[in-house]
């Protein structure tokens, strides 16, 4: 079944329809996000927790336009759905003929540069691995499309593969809300990396599109082990760690670190000391919101702060409107939150001081 030929029953008789992921177990405050910045909207669970596809009451292009706008937090990647084909009676070659049909009909793809991005919504979806199916979707394009490439490419084909159908479409890479492949974004572990907090600074990095080269001094609260720290001095900064914990032997080394052993409670600076404020203490959301805007004094105007918000609560949509304002309350502007890829049950805000 091509979807392009079903008719919705929608009230203004426009829709459209995507692919939609979160981080696993988020998927129903992705839901809701959508729900309520575009009122109703239908969605089918294709992987439980993690992946479902929304049908919207808006235009493809409206709905990207408002998403990209207004940046979701827990919806991480999105891919418009131009194609479903039914996968009947278990024949998953039948289905991967058909799809190959009708991409070789899509005028856009010829002599493009194209990143095919295919994933499993399950083990058993597909026989082989994602990869395999990227290349079977590769071989059948290699005649119309320019190069294959894995970054920057005009346009992105998405497949998602489930036991009962492939779902696909095509689109530019800005528009999924992530380039990468269903937005898991990934980092080769480094040899004596500390942490793999690491992982998510590095991420608020490329999807925040932060230079942290262009700080000076750094205020790294809950810093140890210290992976969050040894970026910052790999950035270049110099880093003031703070906590009760010990920090990685490793660090201790770099004349750039002053570490204070202490609860961040009991820790006095400089006003206007720093340009840059972490804070990373999988601790109440609550009580870390008070803990960072008491130091606050010691961030300067026109600073950063990045901070994670552990979800503790059922209710996190309420939660994480709870401390932004109170981060907005202490004059810190909110830049992006998101839940990142690196993020388990947390997200993260990037904010400015005014
Ligand atoms: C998730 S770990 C931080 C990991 C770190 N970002 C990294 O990259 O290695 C949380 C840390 O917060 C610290 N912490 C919790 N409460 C704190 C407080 N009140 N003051 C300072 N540190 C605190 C803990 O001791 C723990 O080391």
């Amino acid at each position: 079944m091509n979807s392009q030929d079903e008719i919705e029953n929608t009230p203004t008789g426009i829709s459209s329809r995507f692919i939609c992921t979160a981080n696993h177990g988020f998927a129903p405050y992705a839901q809701e996000e959508l729900r309520r910045k575009f009122g109703s909207v239908k969605s089918t669970v294709l992987l439980p927790g993690e992946i479902f596809l929304g049908t919207l009451d808006v235009s493809s292009q409206e709905a990207i336009e408002r998403l990209r706008m207004e940046q979701p937090i827990f919806l991480r990647h999105i891919f418009p759905v131009q194609y479903q084909i039914g996968i009947v009676e278990g024949n998953k070659d039948n289905a991967m003929l058909q799809l190959t049909a009708c991409l070789q009909h899509l005028p856009e793809l010829r002599g493009a540069q194209v990143t095919v991005q295919a994933r499993k919504a399950g083990q058993d979806s597909w026989e082989g691995t994602s990869t395999d199916l990227k290349d079977e979707i590769q071989e059948g394009l290699k005649e119309l499309v320019h190069e294959f490439v894995v970054k920057e490419a005009e346009l992105i084909v998405s497949v998602l593969a489930t036991d009962k159908a492939l779902y696909a479409g095509i689109s530019s890479p800005q528009d999924n809300l992530s380039d990468w492949n269903g937005g898991a974004v990934r980092f080769q572990k480094e040899e004596g990396q500390i942490s793999r907090a690491k992982f998510k600074l590095l991420e608020a990095e490329r999807v925040f599109g932060i230079d942290f080269t262009a700080f000076k001094e750094a205020l790294d609260i809950g810093a140890a082990p210290g992976g969050w720290t040894s970026f910052l001095l790999e950035r270049g900064l110099r880093v003031t760690a703070v906590d009760p914990a010990k920090m990685h032997p490793s660090l201790m080394e770099s004349d750039r670190l002053t570490y204070l052993n202490k609860n961040a409670d009991s820790v006095k600076f400089r006003e206007n000391q720093f340009d840059l404020l972490v804070c990373d203490m999988s601790w109440s959301p609550k009580l870390t919101a008070k803990l960072v805007t008491a130091l606050l004094y010691s961030l300067v105007p026109g600073g950063t702060a990045i901070v994670t918000v552990k979800l503790l609560s059922k209710k996190p949509l309420a939660l994480i409107r709870e401390v932004m304002d109170t981060f907005e309350e202490a004059n810190l502007q909110i830049q992006r939150a998101k839940q990142l890829f690196h993020n388990r049950d947390e997200i993260t805000l990037y904010m400015v001081k005014y």
